[in-house]
This record gives structure tokens, sequence and C-alpha cells, in this order.
């Protein structure tokens, strides 16, 4: 077995396997704890721009990776060539990219200056909010190295390895990707690491908020008081 099988075959399914079975034991055990820990009730400063940057660059980017990732070839050629496709994701990607870090910046400066939500701040949240950083500055690099090969093949290679893998065809997704840059490499194992960490971490909310956020009563968690 080599080493490129191990990383893009094999560590994806233990990856999924560890966030389906992490997620089920702490939602099973340990269900008050699952939330997006909000820090607004602590202090309001600067969050509402940062947050809402960062949750709608980051939010445009999965969405974009979902469907550019996993929307075959011969599906798509019926509205968009690769090559416009590639353009399309480093335009949309790189513009929702960097709101996304200008945003999360912004809540890391916010974390670290301010001593109420400092103190309230677990290894767990400075980890996500790292590997968020990490990744989004792989991702935005990875635009630089899709912009010396414009054909659109490379994206091709990426997408055939997410597609192998939700077929359960391992062998075919580390064969696809192992002559790619090194960045989309380290942009992709970083990037199964959110699903090794997502059920210890705050990042479960991301699977429960969109369904309980949206569906209940406005919450007033801190409010200016009238002068
Ligand atoms: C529709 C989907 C989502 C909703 C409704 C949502 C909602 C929230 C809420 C309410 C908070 C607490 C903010 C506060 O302190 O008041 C939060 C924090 C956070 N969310 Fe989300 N979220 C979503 C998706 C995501 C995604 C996709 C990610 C990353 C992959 C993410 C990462 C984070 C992080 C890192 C924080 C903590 C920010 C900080 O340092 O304070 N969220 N989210
Ligand atoms: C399993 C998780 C992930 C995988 C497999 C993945 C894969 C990829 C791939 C293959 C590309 C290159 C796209 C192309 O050239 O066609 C890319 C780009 C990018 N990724 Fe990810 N990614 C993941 C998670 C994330 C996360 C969590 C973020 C944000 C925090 C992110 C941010 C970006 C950005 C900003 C780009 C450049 C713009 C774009 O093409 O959308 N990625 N990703």
């Amino acid at each position: 077995m080599t080493f490129n099988f191990l990383l893009f075959g094999v560590y994806p399914y233990v990856a999924v396997a560890i966030a389906a079975i992490g997620a089920w034991a702490r939602f099973d055990m340990a269900q008050y704890t699952w939330k997006a820990h909000s820090s607004q009730m602590l202090s309001n400063d600067g969050m509402r721009v940062a947050s809402n940057l960062f949750h709608v660059g980051v939010i445009f980017v999965l969405a974009g990776h979902f469907v550019g990732l996993l929307t075959p070839e011969w599906l798509y050629h019926s509205v968009i060539t690769t090559q416009n496709k590639q353009l399309l994701a480093m335009v949309s990607g790189g513009f929702f990219g960097v709101l996304g870090l200008i945003g999360l910046t912004m809540l890391i400066k916010r974390r670290m200056n301010n001593e109420r939500i400092k103190a309230n701040t677990s290894k767990a949240d400075m980890l996500v909010l790292g590997m968020l950083w990490v990744q989004l500055v792989l991702g935005l690099l990875s635009i630089l190295v899709s912009s010396t090969h414009l054909d659109g093949s490379v994206m091709v290679q990426l997408a055939t390895w997410a597609q192998s893998i939700v077929i359960l065809n391992p062998t075919a997704a580390a064969e696809s990707i192992e002559s790619v840059n090194i960045i989309y490499k380290l942009h992709i194992i970083l990037g199964l690491g959110f699903f090794v960490v997502f059920p210890f971490t705050r990042l479960v909310h991301v699977v429960s908020a969109p369904v309980w956020y949206f569906g209940r009563a406005y919450q007033i968690v801190r409010q200016k008081r009238e002068a």
C-alpha cells in the first residue's frame, strides 16, 4: 500500500467514520454540549460584521465545493465548459474565500484581544479557528497554482478524486490525485481533518444550526441599553 493510497484512498473513509461515530456518541451522551458556543453574551463588540463576513464567505465556498467537486463532467457540460467552470471556481471561490478570511481574522483578533472572551476560549476553539485560517490560505493559494494551468484538467483530476471517494472506489481516487500540486494535497488533507475534529468541537453546530437556527423564534442575546 503506497503512502498516496493511505492519504487519499483510506484516510477519507477513516475521517468520515470518526465524524459519524463521534457525532453519534456526543449526541447520545452529551447533547447539551452540542452548540455553537456563542460568545455574543460576553461581548457584542465587532461580533456581527466579523461573524457574518466569515459565515457568508465559508458557506458560499463550501456550497461551491459541493456542487463543483461532485457534479460529473457530462452533466455540467450542458451549461458550462470545463475551462469556464475552472474560471468560475477561481473567481467566485476567490471572492468568497477572501471575505471569509477577512471575517475569520477579525474573529480571531476579537477572541485574543477581549479578556472575557479569551477566558472563555477552549483549546478546541483555537484549534478550529487556526485550522480554518490555514485552510482558507491554502485554498486561496491553490487559485494561484490553478492560474498556471487554465485548461481545467487538474480540476477534473480533483473532482475525479472526490467522486471516486463517494462511489467507494479508493483506488481510482488515489490514482487520480497522485500527480497534482502539493498545495491541493495539503488542502485536502487538512480539509478531511475537519471531519476528524468535528464531533469534539463547536463545529457540530454546522449540521444543527441551519435546522434549529432558522426555524426558531428570534432570540435577543444582548441588547445595548438606550442612554
Ligand atoms: C448555516 C450554517 C451556519 C449557521 C446558522 C451558523 C451559526 C453560528 C452561530 C450562531 C455562531 C455563534 C456566533 C456567536 O458567537 O454569536 C457560530 C459561530 C461559529 N461558526 Fe457557525 N454557523 C453555520 C455554519 C458554519 C460553518 C460552515 C463553519 C465552518 C466550517 C462555521 C464555523 C463557525 C466558527 C469557527 C464559529 C466561532 C466563531 C468565533 O470565534 O466566535 N459555521 N456559527
Ligand atoms: C474535505 C474538505 C475539503 C476538500 C476536499 C477541499 C478541496 C478543494 C479543492 C480540490 C480545491 C481546488 C478547486 C479547483 O481548483 O477546482 C479547493 C479550493 C478552495 N478551498 Fe477547499 N476543500 C475542503 C475544505 C475547505 C474548507 C473547510 C474551506 C474554507 C475554510 C476551503 C476553502 C477553499 C478555498 C477558498 C478554495 C479556493 C477557491 C475555490 O476553488 O473554491 N476548502 N478546495
